[in-house]
């Protein structure tokens, strides 16, 4: 069997969270996210983050783009739209979901390695939008939406949001971090930026489950720092499918997950397993797409190098960078070809594949 780095969501689930969802199997408890398991995995995300008693308001639903459609419908108004880098999750990989929402999504530049916005950009959107004499033309910048880690593995600190926040108050628009792969993003380099800090960075966040660890769901957190979104947000959830009658399969798996810290315990193997690839490839002069310290690894690969090892790993085809991109990179016009391939580690991945991996890397090298 291949050994498969195409995803952090390959495997079923943390034992610990098949072994809890066992254990209380046949217990008979309330439906719809107002079971106590879902309680008291509100209350340990709300201990671990400092809130303030009712200061905050967390949801559990079942996947990232329902996630994603349902908050953003909820916030924003009938005639705005949302901000997002072109790489963003939103833009590119939910089939128009938010669109379907009746909200277009807005392109903001971003750069195109790490795939970040950044607070000058969004300043220079906003100002340039509020300049024009009759701005109701176009959809109203009601959001902006970033994901952390990024689409492309990388992170934000606790400056750049707040640069960016201080860019999104000024203009009245609210701040979405789309967290489903929040785990990694934490705690790849520490004191860049924690758990706690989003309360006064962020108006919503995610914290994904199904990336890291859990079999599936993505817990909702609004801070309330200056809208009361979190108000009726049920009522949007319901609408819009993302309440399930059996919320005990949320409510159990974060309340697990938010035990004995397993939640950033997984996600840290994840990384330290990133953490060796990556220091193995450099080893061999492999060049990044872009530089990351979480679980996924962007990588140029000659294409010969890539097709040998899919015979034993499983991994994902990225782009095909241009000739411009290449020496923007350092690899001046040859006549090597070069591929962009992903590679992803977990919550499950074990040592021994990042090791065979390397091997059969030299094995193809030294052919
Ligand atoms: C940043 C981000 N947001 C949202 C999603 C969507 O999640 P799902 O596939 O559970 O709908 C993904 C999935 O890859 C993602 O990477």
């Amino acid at each position: 069997m291949r050994i498969s780095f195409a995803n952090d969501y390959s495997e079923g689930c943390l034992p610990e969270i098949l072994e809890n969802l066992s254990k209380t199997n046949f217990e008979q408890i309330s439906g719809y996210g107002l079971d106590s398991y879902s309680k008291s995995a509100i209350s340990k995300i709300e201990e671990l983050l400092g809130a303030e008693p009712d200061q905050v308001d967390i949801h559990f639903t079942v996947g990232g783009t329902q996630a994603n459609l349902i908050v953003i419908s909820h916030v924003l108004k009938p005639y705005s739209g949302v901000l997002s880098a072109p790489q963003g999750h939103i833009a590119t990989h939910e089939s128009a979901a938010i669109e379907a929402t009746g909200h277009k999504v807005i392109m903001l530049d971003a750069d195109p390695y790490s795939g970040k916005i950044d607070a000058q950009t969004l300043a220079a959107f906003l100002n340039e939008y509020w300049a024009n004499p009759e701005p109701e033309h176009s959809p109203f910048p009601g959001m902006i939406y970033f994901s952390n880690a990024t689409e492309y593995g990388t992170l934000y600190s606790a400056e750049e949001i707040s640069a960016i926040r201080d860019v999104a108050d000024k203009y009245d628009i609210s701040i979405f971090m789309d967290g489903a792969r929040l785990g990694t993003a934490l705690t790849a380099e520490p004191g860049v930026l924690s758990f706690g800090q989003l309360l006064d960075l962020v108006d919503v966040f995610t914290i994904g489950g199904t990336k890291n660890g859990a079999l599936s769901g993505e817990a909702i957190v609004f801070t309330n720092r200056k809208y009361n979104y979190g108000n009726r947000f049920r009522w949007t959830l319901k609408q819009r499918g993302g309440m399930l009658a059996k919320g005990r399969l949320l409510g159990i798996q974060f309340d697990t997950l938010f035990t004995d810290d397993l939640y950033f315990r997984a996600a840290k193997h994840a990384n330290r397993m990133a953490d060796l690839l990556r220091t193995g490839l450099k080893q061999r002069n492999v060049k990044f797409w872009t530089e990351t310290k979480t679980n996924q690894l962007f990588i140029l690969i000659a294409p010969e190098m890539k097709q040998m090892l899919l015979q034993d790993f499983i991994f994902l085809d990225w782009l095909i960078p241009t000739e411009q991109q290449l020496s923007e990179l350092g690899l001046e016009k040859s006549d090597q070809e070069y591929h962009v391939i992903r590679l992803v580690t977990s919550w499950a991945t074990q040592k021994e594949w990042i090791e065979q991996f390397l091997n059969r890397w030299d094995d193809f090298a030294n052919l």
